[in-house]
C-alpha cells in the first residue's frame, strides 16, 4: 500500500501531494480493533487494580474528602465540549468528501479549524496558569504501576499497586497523542489557509515551494486520519460502564466521594473541598 499520493510538478519533479485516503480506513479499523482487544482484555484478562492500603495517613486524607469532589471546572468543561464539537465538524467536513459525499466543505472546515485553534490556545493558558499543570503528564509512578498491572495480568505476584492521581496513565497517553496530532493539524492547517480564499489575507499558493506544501498536506492528512482512531477509542472508553462516571464529570464537573476513594489516591490527587449538593449553599470553587 502506498501511504502517500505523489504527482509531477510543472518541472517534472515528483512531489507528495496528499496522504493516501486508504489510510482513513486503516485508522478506522485500528480504532475498532482497539476497542475489541480492550473489551476482551478487561472482560477476561485484567485483574482488579489497586487494593486499599491500610495506611493511617491515607485514612486521614480520605476522611477529609467531600461527598462531591470537584474534577473539572466550568472553564475546563466548556473547553472540552467546544473542542469536541469543532473536532467532529473538522472530521466530517474532511472525510465525508473522501468517501463520496460531495458538498462544499472547505469554508466550514477552516472555520471549525479556527474555533479549534482558539480553544486550544485558551486551554494551554488555562492549564498552565490556573490548573494543576503536571497532573496530566506521565510520571515514574505511572510507569511502575503500569508494569505491575501488566505483571498481574500475566498472573505474577507484584508489590501493591497505587491508585491513580487525577488522571490514569491511559488518559495521560491519550492526551499526549491528541497534543501531537492536534498541534500538527493546527500548525499545518493555519498555513494551508493561504491556499484557499479566506477574509483574513490574500490567497497565496506561492508562499512555499511545491515540496514544502506537499509535506504540509501529508502531515495534515496523517494527523487528521490519526484522529479517526483516537476519537473512536476515546468515545468507546467514555461510554464504558466503569468509566462513565468520568464522562459524567465532564458534564457536571464532579465525581462522588465513593468513586474518588475507589479509583484515586488522596496523596497523588489531594482534594479538600467539594461541589455543593443540590439545595446546599455554594461552597468555595476549588478548580477554575
Ligand atoms: C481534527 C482536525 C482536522 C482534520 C481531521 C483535518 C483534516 C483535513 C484533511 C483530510 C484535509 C485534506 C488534505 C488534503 O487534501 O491533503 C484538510 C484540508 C485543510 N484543512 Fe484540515 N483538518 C483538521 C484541522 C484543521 C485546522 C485546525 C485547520 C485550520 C486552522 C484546517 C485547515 C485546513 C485547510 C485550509 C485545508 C485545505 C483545503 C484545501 O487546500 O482545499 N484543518 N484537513
Amino acid at each position: 500500500m502506498n501511504f502517500i499520493q505523489w504527482a509531477l510538478n510543472p518541472w517534472g519533479e515528483r512531489i507528495p501531494i496528499h496522504v493516501s485516503w486508504d489510510l482513513l480506513w486503516a485508522s478506522a479499523i485500528a480504532g475498532v480493533l482497539f476497542l475489541i482487544v480492550h473489551a476482551i482484555y478487561v472482560g477476561y484478562w485484567a485483574k482488579p487494580v489497586a487494593e486499599s492500603q491500610n495506611d493511617s495517613k491515607l485514612a486521614a486524607a480520605a476522611a477529609r474528602v467531600p461527598e462531591r469532589v470537584a474534577r473539572h471546572s466550568f472553564g475546563a468543561r466548556t473547553f472540552h465540549w467546544v473542542m469536541a464539537a469543532s473536532m467532529f465538524v473538522l472530521l466530517f467536513t474532511a472525510f465525508l468528501p473522501k468517501v463520496g459525499v460531495r458538498f462544499s466543505w472547505v469554508t466550514i472546515h477552516w472555520v471549525a479549524g479556527i474555533v479549534l485553534t482558539i480553544s486550544v490556545l485558551y486551554h494551554i493558558i488555562h492549564a498552565t496558569f490556573w490548573l494543576d499543570f503536571w497532573s496530566i503528564w506521565p510520571d515514574k509512578q505511572d510507569v511502575a504501576d503500569a508494569s505491575r498491572r501488566f505483571q498481574r495480568a500475566l498472573g505474577r505476584a507484584t508489590p501493591p499497586l497505587k491508585k491513580f492521581g487525577k488522571y490514569p496513565l491511559e488518559n495521560k497517553l491519550f492526551h499526549l497523542s491528541v497534543l501531537f496530532a492536534g498541534l500538527a493539524v493546527i500548525f499545518t492547517g493555519l498555513f494551508m489557509m493561504f491556499r484557499v480564499r479566506t477574509p483574513f489575507f490574500t490567497r497565496n499558493p506561492y508562499l512555499f515551494g511545491d515540496m514544502t506544501w506537499g509535506v504540509m498536506y501529508v502531515l495534515h492528512g496523517l494527523a487528521g486520519v490519526g484522529f479517526v482512531a483516537l476519537i473512536t477509542a476515546h468515545i468507546y472508553l467514555a461510554v464504558r460502564p466503569e468509566k462513565f462516571f468520568l464522562t459524567k464529570s465532564m458534564i457536571f464537573g464532579w465525581i462522588s466521594r465513593g468513586k474518588y476513594l475507589e479509583h484515586h489516591d488522596p496523596e497523588r490527587w489531594p482534594v479538600d473541598e467539594g461541589v455543593p449538593e443540590a439545595g446546599q449553599s455554594k461552597a468555595p470553587e476549588v478548580v477554575i
